[in-house]
């Protein structure tokens, strides 16, 4: 029978894949299906027909899953931000757990057999754990009242956003402030016109301090017109909430899916926050972290990757940071480092990682500002040696000519990765330069979604 489009179909949902779909078969045809849990029976609408797959989603559901429940967050459905939340949370570690075991399967990828796979890190805390928020604006046609929130899935519509239970209180506070109060308009895509994009909070989970980035559709030059109502009314902000330690303006009048534009004023405050992190062997670390130095979002399931990182390395030990960003992991691991050298291309996580080294003590560090392949290959050059890579880089992962350097560098490698796909590329490339993947373990850095952060331990 040929499927088309909208066709019904009905499914048994065998298991969850790395999208968040579950997954079914029809007629010996694989299907992924929205809002699917394992268990489930359903009726399934189907949305597109590819040549190998086909996509669809939930229409009806006939018999529930034992596993699904319901999700704690009221916008579940508009929202499309945390995709899992009908899931009982045990089982979807278990389900997260099989995901990355499936990557890494020696099925797949010949010469990976006897990985270690270390049970997966649940988040003790799974609401209230976002201590960076980016908000979209816009602006309703007729009342022009401000909508603030996040895109709903697949679109630039903004779904206003008005509790967020994986926000911190105060963050929703602010931002229905924000919304209320704010009398400059909202930034409409589709006509690329109207001033405020975003709302950037950051949030320091221990300190409680929090700075927030307003970013507008006109360039520095243009500023004055608006600068003493931004102004003023950022010191109504401080006034209503006085956490808030700082407040900015970006400039980005860009038509483009960047949030960010180039340059960023400071015009009440201070431009940095400090949030601590704890060792499971009850060391405490305090981080300075200015407005453009990356964070970890989640700083309680953080503090568990990086004990986990400890839990691998001996004592003694010379250890490269790479994509060090504020120096976080490096000055947790300084108690087992005998050398600390961190490799950072962001300015402002550079000047922050110095103060940091110092600020929790440690001695014998070092750190280089620049592209870390450029910076790995003058290490070649002058002979430089590791017992220990520890490289956390950004979603779309390394790259082979860094890899090879590493693997020329250092005697392990341990690799962080928010994204198990190009971690699984990047292994293969590590494997080829003799490097072997010993143990993976798993974490749930942002639980009730579909992500997965690893920890991942490559031997000579
Ligand atoms: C996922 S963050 C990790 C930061 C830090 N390890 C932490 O846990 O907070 C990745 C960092 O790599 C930096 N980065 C990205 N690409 C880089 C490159 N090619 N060379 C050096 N640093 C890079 C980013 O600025 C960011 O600070």
């Amino acid at each position: 029978m040929n499927i088309k489009q909208d066709d019904i179909i009905e499914l048994t949902i065998e298991k969850l894949v790395y999208s968040g779909s579950g997954f079914s078969h029809y007629n010996g045809q694989v299907v992924f299906v929205e809002n699917a849990v394992p268990g489930d029976i359903v009726k399934a609408k189907v949305l597109r027909v590819n040549k190998n797959f086909i996509q669809a989603k939930v229409d009806e559901i006939l018999t529930s899953s034992q596993y699904r429940v319901k999700p704690f967050c009221p916008l579940f459905n508009a929202c499309g931000g945390c995709n899992l939340q009908n899931v009982d949370y045990d089982y979807l570690i278990e389900q997260k757990q099989i995901i990355l075991k499936e990557f890494f399967s020696s099925k797949i990828l010949k010469d990976f057999d006897d990985i270690e796979f270390k049970p997966f890190i649940k988040s003790d805390v799974t609401k209230e754990y976002r201590c960076k928020v980016q908000n979209a604006i816009s602006e309703t046609k007729v009342s022009k009242r401000l909508l603030c929130g996040y895109y709903k899935e697949n679109t630039h519509d903004v779904v206003n956003i008005k509790y967020c239970p994986i926000q911190p209180r105060i963050i929703e506070q602010i931002i229905n402030y924000i919304r209320e109060n704010w009398k400059l308009g909202g930034y409409i895509e589709k006509k690329d016109k109207g001033l405020l994009k975003h709302v950037i909070i950051r949030y320091s989970s221990t300190s409680k301090k929090i700075i927030l980035t307003f970013v507008i559709n006109k360039d520095l030059e243009w500023f004055n017109k608006v600068e003493n109502d931004i102004k003023s009314f950022s010191d109504e902000i401080i006034k209503s909430f006085p956490d808030v330690s700082g407040v900015l303006v970006n400039f980005n009048p860009k038509k483009t899916n960047k949030i960010l534009g180039e340059k960023t004023e400071l015009i009440a405050g201070e431009d940095f926050i400090f949030q601590k992190l704890y060792s499971n062997d009850g060391i405490e670390y305090n981080y300075k972290v200015s407005k453009n130095s990356f964070f970890q979002t989640n700083p309680f399931v953080a503090q568990k990757v990086f004990d986990a990182v400890k839990s691998l390395l001996k004592a003694n030990s010379t250890i490269l940071d790479a994509y060090g960003g504020v120096g976080t992991i490096g000055i947790f691991l300084n108690t087992l480092a005998k050398r600390i050298t961190l490799v950072e291309e962001c300015e402002s996580a550079i000047i922050d990682a110095k103060t940091n080294f110092k600020l929790n003590g440690c001695k014998n560090y070092e750190v280089f500002l620049g592209n870390a392949k450029r910076i790995f290959k003058d290490f070649l050059k002058s002979r430089k040696k590791f017992d220990y890579a520890v490289i956390d880089p950004p979603r779309k992962g390394s790259d082979k000519e860094s890899l090879d350097s590493l693997s020329k560098l250092a005697n392990a490698i341990v690799y962080v990765s928010c994204n198990p796909a190009t971690l699984m590329r990047d292994a293969k490339i590590l494997n080829d330069f003799g490097f072997k993947l010993k143990t993976l373990q798993g974490a749930d850095m942002f639980p009730y979604t579909h992500h997965i952060e690893s920890i991942a331990y490559f031997e000579k």
